[in-house]
């Protein structure tokens, strides 16, 4: 019988172990494909445990490493390859890609700096390029950016969530005003207005943008491509999203390739 997830992660030296709902996961996302010959690669790779890990998970499988750290790892199936180097550096991402996944990789983790802007570098140089369609890609650990002690994280600040009824009306005030067919046809009038709306809006929600939450946040726009583009609400050029399906769960987070 093959062994399952958590029981291979408790051989090995990696923070996956103690996650568990990270392996349920993994298990959701990844039992499928667990006997065919998958091309792996994680983004960050400390004693290489977790590289272990895969590699007895997906018995048919490569495994790749990157870290900006050497990592010395004994492997005798020879089916784990490491590359030192950072992972923002996209032409290092090209070779790593080129040597070992030609077709794409089937599955890219990221569990890497947990900075926004590095994440963000890796993600769309390699989720365009070098994750096949049906991929999946991974984010792990998105919640340091509630870290005020984070390199990029900032402490979270609470706000009751009200509901103002005089906001509420003046939003449905200016949209109304917007919709008016005299007003809309001046151009700085309903420019004007437009701005007025987002600003009273803004009032309503407060987004917390920082590091690896303001990552997140961006790749929810992604997964929104279609209703932004939309023919009649949104604007050109019409497109669908990039994402077949994205998935979170508290700090761990799955893409799907369209
Ligand atoms: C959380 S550890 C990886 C743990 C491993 N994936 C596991 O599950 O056992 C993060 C790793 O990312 C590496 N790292 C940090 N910043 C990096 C960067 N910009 N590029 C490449 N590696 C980086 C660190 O050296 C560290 O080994």
């Amino acid at each position: 019988m093959t062994a399952d997830l958590a029981s291979i992660a408790g051989r090995y030296d990696t923070d996956k172990a103690a996650h568990t709902h990270y392996l349920r996961n993994y298990e959701h996302y990844f039992g499928a494909l667990r006997d065919e010959e998958v091309r792996l690669l994680e983004l960050g790779v400390k004693e290489g445990g977790s590289l272990l890990l895969w590699r007895d998970y997906f018995e048919r499988g490569v495994v790749v490493g990157l870290d900006i750290n050497p990592v010395r790892l004994d492997d005798p199936t020879g089916r784990i390859r490491t590359y030192q180097g950072a992972q923002q550096d996209t032409e290092l991402l090209d070779r790593v890609a080129r040597e070992n996944a030609p077709e794409g990789f089937d599955i890219i983790i990221d569990d890497c700096a947990h900075i926004g802007v590095l994440a963000r570098a890796s993600f769309w140089h390699l989720f365009d390029r070098h994750l096949k369609s049906g991929g999946v890609y991974v984010v792990e650990d998105w919640g340091t950016g509630y870290w005020g002690g984070w390199v990029d994280g900032v402490g979270y600040k609470r706000r009751a969530p009200g509901f103002s009824p005089a906001l509420y009306r003046l939003t449905r005030a200016v949209a109304r005003l917007r919709e008016n067919s005299v007003v809309g046809r001046v151009p700085l009038a309903a420019s004007v207005l437009s701005k007025v709306k987002a600003g009273v809006l803004r009032a309503q929600f407060r987004s917390h943008d920082y590091g690896m939450v303001g990552f997140v946040k961006e790749l929810i726009d992604e997964l929104g491509a279609a209703d932004i583009t939309h023919p009649e609400f949104g604007s050109a050029p019409r497109r669908e999203s990039k994402f077949r399906e994205m998935r979170l769960s508290p700090s761990h987070l799955f893409v799907v390739k369209a």
